[in-house]
Order: C-alpha cells, then structure tokens, then sequence
C-alpha cells in the first residue's frame, strides 16, 4: 500500500448490518472531516482529469456530488450534476436503471454537455455498476465523449468493473481502493 491508499483506507469507516442487515456500509464522512484526506483524494481525482483529458466533471448524486465538485475547481473544469429524476428544472435526458429491488432513474440538463466534451465522472463507491453504467448512457446519448470514471473505492466482490469496462469502451476506470 501507499501512503495515499492507506490515509484514504484509515477514514473510511465500516459499518455493519446498515442500511440492512447482512450489509456493510463504507462510510465516507470520517475521510470528509479530515482536510488532509479530503485534500489527498481531490488532489488524486485532479489527476485524473488531468491525465485523461476531462473538460467537465460529473458527479453522481449524492455522494458524487461532495467528492466531485471540488475535483472540478482543482482541475480548472465545470462540474455538471447528475440527479436523481425530478430535481432539475430545465430541459432534461434521463436514463432508467435496474436496482437489486425496482428502478431508479437519473437525470441531467441536456444543455450542459455538447459534442466537445470530454467527461469524467466521479463517484465514492462502484458497486453493481448500475448507476455509472447508466451515467455513461447519459453522457454518451448527450453526444459527448466519457473520458473516465473514478471512484474512491471499488468493491471487488461484485461485478461492476466488467461492467464498466463494456460500456466505457477503452476508457479508464480509476479505484483509488479496492475493497
Ligand atoms: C450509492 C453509491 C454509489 C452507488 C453504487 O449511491 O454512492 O453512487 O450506490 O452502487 P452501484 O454501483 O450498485 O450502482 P446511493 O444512491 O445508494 O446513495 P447516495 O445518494 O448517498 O450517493
Ligand atoms: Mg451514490
């Protein structure tokens, strides 16, 4: 491990049986509380961009959004939200996805990504895959080009990078952990 993987490890705290039981839940509110942590994996998400040639960051609500936006003032880009459906008021593309139990839907303003953009998305977990993959869909239906995707941490014991890695087409995907 390096001195990054095992900051950004130490402050993540696990949490058992939540939100049901049998699961446990990765959570990421030590790591935001800690400057230099938080500072660790902006910087490292930075990086990212830097190298795949991002011109907007997207984060995926909710969590996405607190890792992202600060990504995109490092990075010198825009950062564009991806939500939940029904939170953005102006013209929208959507894009419907299958949970363990039912669908979900997000969301983003059609205007904010046009045929030049190279798009990072930034998430804190990939676990199935569901939500990125259907961010992907989005942002290619856009028209816009998927420059990565990262995350701070990946769980290995499910298939989400496989995934992934089909819909990407080439692109990276970046885990700063694997857990
Ligand atoms: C969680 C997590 C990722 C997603 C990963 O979001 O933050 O966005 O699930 O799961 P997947 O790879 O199986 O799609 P969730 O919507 O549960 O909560 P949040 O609004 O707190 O981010
Ligand atoms: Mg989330």
């Amino acid at each position: 491990l390096t001195d990054i993987t095992t900051l950004l490890h130490s402050r993540i705290r696990d949490v058992a049986d939540y939100p049901e039981p049998g699961v446990m839940f990765k959570d990421i509110t030590p790591l935001l509380a800690d400057p230099v942590a938080f500072t660790a994996l902006t910087d490292a998400f930075a990086g990212i961009a830097e190298r795949t040639g991002a011109t907007k960051v997207v984060g995926l609500e909710a969590r996405g959004f607190i890792l992202g936006a600060p990504v995109a003032v490092r990075a010198g880009l825009g950062f564009i939200p991806v939500r939940k459906a029904g939170k953005l008021p102006g013209a929208t593309l959507g894009q419907a996805y299958d949970l363990e139990y039912g669908s979900a839907e997000i969301e983003v303003h059609a205007e904010d990504l046009s045929a030049d953009d190279r798009v990072l998305i930034v998430d804190d977990v990939l676990a199935t895959g569901g939500t990125a993959e259907a961010s992907i869909q989005l942002i290619h239906r856009a028209g816009a080009q998927v420059a990565g995707v990262a995350v701070l941490m990946e769980l290995g014991f499910l298939d989400g990078r496989p995934r992934l890695e089909a819909a990407l087409g080439g692109a990276p995907l970046e885990a700063l952990l694997t857990i």
